[in-house]
């Protein structure tokens, strides 16, 4: 398998008077085709790592190589556009515009890069809303939606311009049980289907253990980090119980 990205000693610090180092020297390659989870307790740090991962935000120092090209070296627009073309978003907070309907926020991310969807365009953006059940939304602005169907609008938000990899930052913390599961099954499938690369952040243990790779992050560090590769969900999650890792799947994560 491809590494699609590679970390090469990431280390990320916040505040000029005082300096809080928040991620020490993380090398990391992500494999392609591969859905990776992060988890970690709360404040470790799996944010600004996804983030910088995400292209959101940059490194104090170290290196973001995605597809083989040092990101470093891109300009403000160049990396802009980049993110656009290559990488798609989820939130625990959906962040859709509510000046605008599900179909015109699922289409945002087109609009952003090239201009005016064509036909075909549109006509993805139907085909991800009635795949992941909200085609009667369409013309509904976001306070019209339930919180679990928000978080679909999100969902195909991110998929509309076929991104290579999608970070997902605890995308169904904000939503009951039921939902959560439905939704993350979608998604998956979705990402399976497209041949996306999923990176996702998650409290949630069971997501976790529905993942090729768990990863787990503990004060600004790689504190485990296993392979799921053909074990079952049980053994999975059985193993994830009795690693020598702190998760503990606590609620109240940000
Ligand atoms: N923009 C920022 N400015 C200052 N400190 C930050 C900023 N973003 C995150 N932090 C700090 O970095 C640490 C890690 O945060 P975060 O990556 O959000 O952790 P996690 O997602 O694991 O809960 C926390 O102590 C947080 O307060
Ligand atoms: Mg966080």
């Amino acid at each position: 398998m491809d590494d699609i990205i590679v970390l090469d000693k990431i280390n990320k610090s916040y505040g000029d008077e005082v300096v809080v180092q928040v991620l020490f020297d993380i090398d990391l390659s992500i494999k392609s085709g591969q859905f990776t989870a992060f988890i970690g307790p709360s404040g470790s740090g799996k944010s600004t790592l996804l983030n910088i991962i995400g292209l959101l935000e940059a490194p104090t120092s170290g290196n973001v190589i995605m597809e083989g090209q040092d990101i470093s070296g891109l300009d403000k627009n160049e990396l802009a556009s980049y993110r656009n073309e290559k990488i798609g978003f989820i939130f625990q907070f959906h962040y859709l515009l509510p000046e605008f309907t599900a179909l015109e926020n699922i289409l945002i991310p087109y609009w952003i890069g090239k201009g005016k969807p064509p036909k075909e365009v549109v006509g993805r953006a139907m085909y991800l809303m009635e795949r992941i059940g909200i085609e009667q939304s369409g013309g509904k602005y976001p306070n019209q939606l339930s919180g679990g169907q928000q978080q679909r609008v999100a969902i195909a938000r991110s998929l509309i311009n076929r991104p290579k990899i999608i970070f997902a930052d605890e995308p169904t913390g904000n939503l009951d049980s039921k939902t959560s599961d439905i939704v993350m099954e979608l998604l998956k499938e979705i990402v399976r289907e497209d041949k996306t690369n999923l990176v996702m952040v998650t409290h949630d243990r069971d997501i976790a253990a529905g993942a090729d790779r768990v990863i787990e992050i503990v004060d600004g560090r790689i504190n485990c980090d296993f392979t799921v590769d053909r074990m079952g969900r049980e053994e999975v999650r059985r193993e994830l119980e009795h690693l020598a890792c702190t998760f503990s799947g606590a609620a109240g994560e940000s």
